[in-house]
């Protein structure tokens, strides 16, 4: 027998105005809202960060917009995995109140023409340096999220661990009253971190995509015993690089500021890597 849903779809709403009008009561009422910003795609990964969104809030607000100013112009955009029903399926198991689902128009009207451009934590030669330009779709696009659903708290993965650096530095810097909460990398069981863009993968990619995991908790684990970082950043390149990947970083730093990490044994840091494997670029990060 089919199992009963325990939620109800969550409704679609595709405009700002739409947007405020379904929050209006929720508003009223003071209920504390989350906001989970999402390109689609929907994997565990994603439904982890709603699930976290339920526990901390009364509502949440699941936004679905792969937003173009954040892809480069050789990049996916347009390839980039679609699959509405799907995702709505999930969101509805996960029990999300509200989707915000809005077209390029709406969050990019003709004339548009304020763009944030994020230094600190965007500026410092990681995504950054590769993919010129994104931070600054980023941080527009999730300010825009932010004002137009004003929520109380916003929930990321530490998965993208610089976009979250960013998007916390960008909320502070603007004032806008929304705490940003990252959460856990969730990985299937050979280490690979979930994403979107796994599904790009061939069969034999995705048999060495564990590497990168691999070589992040190998080269922590060997940081933290006191070895130099220099000796094992470098063996973990030519590691990765022996797998198959062309590497773009594979570079610890500091972990609030992504500068170049210090010396000192106190300081947190974060161990961080971005790699193409055939045609896919893959990242992840872990904590020293
Ligand atoms: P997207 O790649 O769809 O990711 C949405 C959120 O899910 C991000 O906060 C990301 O860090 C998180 N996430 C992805 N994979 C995860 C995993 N394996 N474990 C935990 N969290 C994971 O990131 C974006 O979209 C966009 O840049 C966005 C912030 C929506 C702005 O357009």
């Amino acid at each position: 027998m089919a199992k009963t849903a325990k939620h109800k779809r969550p409704r679609v709403v595709k405009s700002v105005k739409a947007l405020r009008d379904a929050m209006s009561d929720w508003r009223k009422r003071k209920l504390p809202i989350a906001l989970v910003p999402t390109m689609g795609a929907l994997h565990a990964g994603h439904i982890s960060l709603v699930d976290l969104a339920k526990k901390s809030a009364k509502k949440v607000v699941v936004s679905i917009f792969v937003n173009p100013t954040q892809f480069g112009p050789n990049e996916d955009f347009s390839r980039y995995p679609r699959t509405l029903e799907a995702d709505l399926d999930k969101l509805t198991q996960a029990g999300a109140d509200l989707v915000f689902m809005p077209d390029a128009k709406e969050m990019y009207p003709e004339g548009f023409s304020t763009m944030l451009t994020p230094s600190g934590p965007a500026a410092v030669g990681l995504d950054d340096k590769f993919r010129p330009g994104h931070f600054s779709g980023v941080a527009t696009v999730v300010a825009k999220l932010f004002t137009s659903v004003m929520p109380d708290i916003a929930i990321f993965g530490d998965k993208d661990y610089q976009q979250l650096q960013v998007i916390k530095t960008m909320a502070r810097d603007l004032h806008l009253p929304v705490k940003v909460i990252g959460a856990p990398v969730i990985r299937e069981k050979d280490g690979l971190a979930l994403s979107s863009r796994n599904v790009y993968l061939s069969a034999a990619d995705r048999a060495a995509a564990p590497i990168l995991h691999k070589t992040l908790k190998q080269s922590a684990k060997a940081i933290k015993q006191g070895e130099a970082a220099d000796a094992v950043l470098a063996r973990g390149r030519e590691q990765i690089a022996a797998a198959g990947f062309k590497i773009d970083y594979l570079e610890l730093r500091d972990a609030a500021t992504l500068a170049p990490a210090p010396e000192d044994k106190k300081s947190k840091k974060r161990l961080l890597v971005a790699a193409k494997i055939g045609n896919t670029r893959l990242i992840d990060n872990i904590a020293v």
